[in-house]
């Protein structure tokens, strides 16, 4: 089970906004609303946007790109074009820390980004 890492102070973000934060080279957006403060990743499901550039609207995160909406929750699709949930990770307070304990690389890649294409080596001609 992987570790909790300390990622920022609660005070540092402010109710009902939300930060990008690096943890384990995996890029996640912490967000802070009525309900709590949790953790997702923050490249969206659907194509490679930052979710943390777009709207937070109580505990719905939508996407800037092409508006697909997920529950900060649990990562669960809200409203399309998106169709995967959004890989999200647990999250506690320790003495004003916020503190993240990353879940499992999304299948396909870690934080959910497309994998390069494999090299293949120029074909060889008769
Ligand atoms: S990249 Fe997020 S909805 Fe398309």
């Amino acid at each position: 089970m992987a570790e909790f890492q300390a990622v920022m102070k609660l005070a540092e973000l402010p109710l009902a906004s939300m930060r990008a934060v690096t943890l384990g080279g995996r890029e996640l957006v912490i967000c802070h609303t009525r309900e709590g403060v949790f953790a997702l990743d923050n490249i969206c499901t659907h194509a490679h946007a930052r979710l943390c550039e777009g709207r937070l609207r109580a505990t719905r995160l939508v996407c800037p790109l092409h508006g697909a909406s997920f529950d900060i929750r649990d990562g669960r699709v809200l409203g399309p074009p998106a169709e995967v949930p959004l890989p999200s990770h647990a999250l506690r307070i320790v003495d004003g820390t916020i503190e993240v304990a990353l879940a499992a690389a999304a299948p396909g890649g870690s934080a959910g980004l497309p994998e390069a294409p494999p090299s293949q080596p120029p074909a060889e001609r008769p």
